[in-house]
């Protein structure tokens, strides 16, 4: 096998682990907003974090493959204007995704609070801004990797 089969290996496993990472966040993320009580609300949050946290994991795999596909394929400087614009919706998901990972622990904390009983105030209130934040978030990285697998399979 060429390097650059290995290479699209990682590349494609690092894809598929983003896959069910953004995809499960999704599908318990509609458990959480149906489910009744801040007790099943933290424990259904308990879920997530693990499949939230696959999401840097396969970044980082994400990003070493697509350097190793650069290498082994012989890309050179300047890189096609397709790959300017991959780059940059990637950092577009990264960042979203650390943004996410803040107001997830800020849910996350709120939330112990609220199915504890000693929360303040406006604890419902800022649950409710951040439930609408972390769905907008999810949102925008599923449009950004749709954009992204079209720009690496059409490479206008
Ligand atoms: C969420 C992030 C990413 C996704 C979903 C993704 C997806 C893909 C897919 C599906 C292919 C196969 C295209 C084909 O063979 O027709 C591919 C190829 C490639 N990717 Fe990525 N990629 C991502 C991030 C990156 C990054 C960060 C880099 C660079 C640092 C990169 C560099 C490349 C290169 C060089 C190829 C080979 C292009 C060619 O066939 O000439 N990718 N990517």
């Amino acid at each position: 096998m060429l390097a650059y089969h290995w290479t699209m290996i990682f590349h494609l496993l690092g894809f598929g682990l983003l896959c069910s990472s953004v995809i499960g966040s999704w599908i318990l993320g509609g458990r959480y907003r149906r489910a009744e009580g801040w007790k099943t609300k933290r424990t259904i949050l308990g879920l997530l974090r693990p499949i939230g946290l696959l999401s840097p994991v396969a970044s980082g795999v994400m990003l070493l493959s697509g350097i190793g596909n650069l290498v082994a394929k012989g890309y050179e400087m300047p890189l096609p204007s397709w790959l300017h614009v991959k780059l940059a919706v990637f950092v577009i998901v990264l960042a979203a995704g650390i943004y996410s990972g803040i107001c997830g622990k800020r849910r996350g904390a709120i939330i112990a609070h609220l199915a504890d009983g000693d929360a303040p105030a406006n604890a419902e209130t800022a649950v409710v801004r951040l439930d609408r934040r972390l769905q907008s978030i999810l949102m925008l990285q599923v449009i950004a990797l749709l954009v992204i697998i079209v720009l690496s399979v059409v490479k206008p």
